[in-house]
């Protein structure tokens, strides 16, 4: 039997053969929950947090903490305001792409096109500009970078909000991504934590909706290598960037729910990265009150136990808790200082702009507390945030096109003498751009997958309307336009006129909440949506020179078409926002020179990816098992391991120009050896001494109640009443974790120290550098990539360490000189609890893909404390 987090170290043991006993992957228990303490850049915000924590009563401190309940105020979640301090209400909203349930916002590219620009500074650029949207707005927290499906599984539903399975390039981009957000003065949640990697299952609710009878999530059950190689990676990076917030998952990871799992939330998040800002709950995500206080959740979002009860695990219940005892007020003190240091952190004292928009309504007026219709104002203000954003945005759509194939047809002229422009995803929703709810259709071009990683359309070029600009403004060519995938014959007959035909084809995905034709989030199958695959082959056989346009929230199956003579040339243009149909034209006409590479492998079939989404439930009524037993091979790794070649593999992608590669330089850098981190903490602050008279929490006749919403305050001082929990008064010894209300000073862990992770994981060890040429004949990117072989039996052939995009004209050459940090060349050793190079000799490559590596060297042997 498989088991999770076996090799967690000696004091574990008997947690080990408990799960050995039932037989299913088990999650240790790690207490008490680590208080932030501030360090590096942390400083001043933790101070002034302490600062403004230390003023604060019980209740308010817990407003902080708790949601006001669904669709109770502006945002998808909003805490409680401080009135005595005119502090407002923080306000969370969606998505990772832009602004979700507001007009007058931007609509980006995705995740995953982000991953494919391969461009640390456009990953920037475009949080940056995210940032200033929520900012305008008055958000608080932008509910994104998404790094959580990382993309176990191709068809894993919500892929598309990341940036790409593998675990660097997510760790750089979401790291910029993060600087980009916070340095317009909005905290970014990096979301979801942790080994969510697929919509079936994640609620039981939910999965009943679709049929299946569980009680419970499923759980990802995934060992301790696996957790830390592969998808603890990138939210490392992410705390190490200064990410303000994480929103833990639905998912339970090896059988304790993520917003509950202490070992997840208090030894790796917290122990381990020494993560600073607060984690809040996914929405409705959290199950349990006491525990998951103990456990290292700081918000409950949206602050109900089910949308709209106005019932609370924590509000009044936190209340009770900390005056009977239960919960420490050092807890609940670190939950509201992790929540304001984010808030100092990036300025909010400073640039707090108040909510001008409602979630719940695109009108002028309506209800400040939509669910219960009450208190109708003005409530959208409808700013227009996007600024000069249009041309950013169209700019990352073209820099994102990853070119598959070319056989010199691109680019066009534009004065093509007839351009056919073949279907469905070339042209218009016919309801329009935000016709279904979070884009829950797949109706005409695809420009975002669907679900709460979402915003409006404030408009979207389509493909079409752009290629007939192009061509009228030319003045020479015929255009002609066929949407209906259906329509062979006029299909075939507009086709074999054609001098060039372009074919739009998708593949959509989102979240578990909204089935698409039966797509209950995650894709049923890798084929394209619409019958793509036989529009291509109808247009191939009329038209000797088809290109393929794909807008797809990954990879899907190109076999039947892609080495057809015929096709010519075949583009994946993703998930490109509002600007869609310029970016695709900048590049088929040459205005841009594709750069991109593909962020995913493309395998022949679904079965090649080796990691599939548990369809059925396979414990019964219980939490479905989710046994992650590829480890550490996904994607591209699997197809190495197995040496299965793919159709186009991970960081491929072809230009009008080309590139070679020469002078590879290795160099060892002389740093100190690595040194575990030892010591101990100080105690847990302390900053209030609240009462423990149950009457000192009585609602305050000044508040008005708006009904359902959830406060902090008592309606009894019969703390069993107030609470309304049925099991009030059980003898809190029955059921708390051994160590879990314990402020006293802790063992700090050998792998942490700092943000991120123990520093000297980051120091550089060695120095590479190589020369890439551009010896075409027009300006272009490349991409050079950097890739390891760590060397021992278990590891990946390769695993990409870093890359960098460089714009080169004709025969110009650049030196990418980068360097290997420790991590970087690091194995966890589950044994150890801690990261170890080993003496496995190492090579290094750089390359133009993952299998295209022009240039390889041994690594010199480490001398001293390392080898
Ligand atoms: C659930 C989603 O999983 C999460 O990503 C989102 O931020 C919240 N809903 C709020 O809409």
């Amino acid at each position: 039997m498989w088991l999770g987090w076996l090799q967690v170290g000696a004091i574990l043991a008997s947690s080990v053969a408990v799960a050995k006993e039932s037989g299913i992957a088990h999650s240790p228990p790690y207490y008490p929950s680590p208080w932030a303490s501030g360090p590096g850049e942390w400083a001043e915000a933790y101070a002034k947090a302490r600062q403004f924590v230390s003023e604060l009563t019980l209740a308010e401190k817990i407003n902080l903490t708790t949601g006001v309940g669904w669709m109770q105020e502006a945002c998808v979640g909003n805490v409680g305001s401080i009135p005595r301090l005119g502090f407002p209400s923080l306000c969370m909203q969606d998505s990772p792409l832009g602004i979700r349930f507001a007009d007058y916002v931007s609509a980006f590219p995705a995740g995953i096109n982000v991953g494919a620009t391969f461009s640390k500074q456009l990953a920037y650029l475009r949080g940056k500009a995210m940032g200033e949207e929520h900012r305008g707005k008055g958000i608080n927290v932008q509910l994104g970078p998404a790094i959580g499906p990382i993309g176990r599984s191709p068809d894993g539903g919500r892929n598309w909000e990341g940036f790409s399975p593998d675990p660097v390039v997510s760790g750089h981009l979401v790291a910029e991504t993060i600087k980009g957000i916070q340095d317009s003065g909005v905290i970014a949640c990096a979301k979801h934590f942790i080994a969510n990697e697929q919509e079936r299952f994640r609620q039981a609710g939910e999965a009943q909706g679709y049929g299946f009878n569980i009680s419970e999530s499923s759980s990802s059950n995934i060992d301790d290598v696996t957790m830390h190689e592969l998808y603890l990676w990138p939210f490392a990076d992410a705390v190490r960037a200064g990410v303000g917030s994480i929103m833990c998952s639905y998912t339970q990871i090896n059988n304790s729910y993520g917003c509950g799992n202490s070992y997840a939330m208090n030894k790796l998040l917290k122990g381990e990265l020494d993560f600073q800002g607060f984690v809040m709950s996914d929405w409705q995500a959290q199950h349990s009150g006491v525990s998951s206080a103990l456990a290292g959740l700081d918000m409950s979002m949206p602050g109900d136990t089910v949308f709209g009860t106005g019932l609370s695990f924590w509000g009044t219940n936190l209340t009770i808790a900390v005056a009977n005892g239960t919960v420490p007020e050092w807890r609940v003190d670190d939950m509201a200082v992790r929540i304001m240091s984010a808030y100092f952190k990036v300025g909010q004292d400073k640039n707090q702009v108040p909510t001008n928009f409602n979630s719940w309504t695109r009108d002028e007026y309506g209800f400040e507390h939509a669910l219960v219709q009450q208190n109708y104002r003005r409530v959208n203000e409808k700013v227009n945030v996007r600024g000069q954003h249009a041309s950013l945005i169209r700019k990352i759509g073209a820099a994102s096109v990853v070119l598959l194939k070319n056989n010199g047809v691109l680019p066009l002229k534009g004065t093509e003498k007839f351009t056919a422009v073949i279907g469905e995803d070339a042209g218009p929703n016919l309801w329009g751009p935000n016709g279904c709810p979070d884009r829950g259709c797949d109706n005409g071009t695809l420009a975002m997958g669907w679900g709460s990683g979402t915003a409006d359309f404030p408009y979207l070029i389509t493909p079409v309307e752009a290629i007939q600009s192009e061509i009228l403004s030319k003045g020479e060519g015929n255009i002609v336009a066929v949407f209906d995938n259906a329509a062979k014959s006029q299909i075939a007959s507009v086709a074999s006129q054609a001098t060039v035909s372009l074919v739009f084809v998708n593949a959509d995905s989102g979240e578990g909440y909204i089935s698409v034709d039966r797509n209950e989030g995650d894709r049923n199958n890798l084929t394209l949506w619409k019958g793509g695959d036989e529009l291509i082959q109808t247009v191939a056989s009329n038209c000797n020179n088809t290109i393929v346009v794909m807008h797809t929230v990954g990879a899907v199956l190109v076999n039947e078409w892609y080495d057809n003579p015929n096709v010519t040339a075949i583009l994946w243009a993703g998930l490109p926002g509002q600007e869609s149909g310029n970016s695709i034209t900048d590049v088929l006409y040459g205005r841009v020179n594709p750069g991109a590479k593909s962020p995913f492998t493309w395998g022949k079939k679904a079965e090649d990816y080796g990691a599939p989404i548990l369809r059925e439930p396979n414990a019964g009524t219980d939490a479905p098992q989710i046994d992650f037993k590829e480890g550490i091979f996904i994607d591209y790794r699997a197809f190495d391991k197995n040496n299965n070649t793919p159709v186009y593999e991970f960081g491929f992608g072809l230009s009008y120009t080309t590139f070679s590669y020469s002078d590879l330089k290795v160099e060892i850098l002389h740093t100190r050896p690595y040194t575990p981190t030892e010591g101990i903490t100080e105690p847990a602050p302390s900053l209030g001494n609240s009462s423990h008279d149950f009457s000192s929490y009585l609602f305050p006749n000044s508040v008005e109640k708006v009904r359902l919403y959830i406060y902090p305050w008592l309606n009894s001082s019969d703390p069993a009443r107030a609470s309304g929990d049925p099991h009030y008064g059980m003898d809190p010894d029955d059921y708390l974790p051994p160590g879990a209300t314990d402020g006293s000073p802790q063992p700090l862990l050998p792998a942490g120290g700092a943000p991120g992770g123990n520093p000297s994981l980051y120091d550089d060890i060695y120095r590479v550098s190589a020369t890439i040429t551009n010896d075409g004949k027009v300006t272009g990117d490349e991409v050079p990539q950097l890739y390891v072989s760590l060397g021992g039996k278990k590891d990946a052939k390769i695993v990409l360490r870093d890359f960098e995009r460089f714009t080169l004209a004709p025969g110009q050459q650049v030196v990418w000189t980068t360097t290997l940090k420790r991590r970087d060349i690091s194995n966890w050793d589950p044994a150890e609890q801690n990261w170890v190079v080993t003496k496995h000799r190492k090579k290094v490559y750089v390359g133009s893909s993952s299998r295209k590596l022009h240039l390889k060297a041994r690594l010199p042997r480490l001398r001293g404390g390392d080898d």
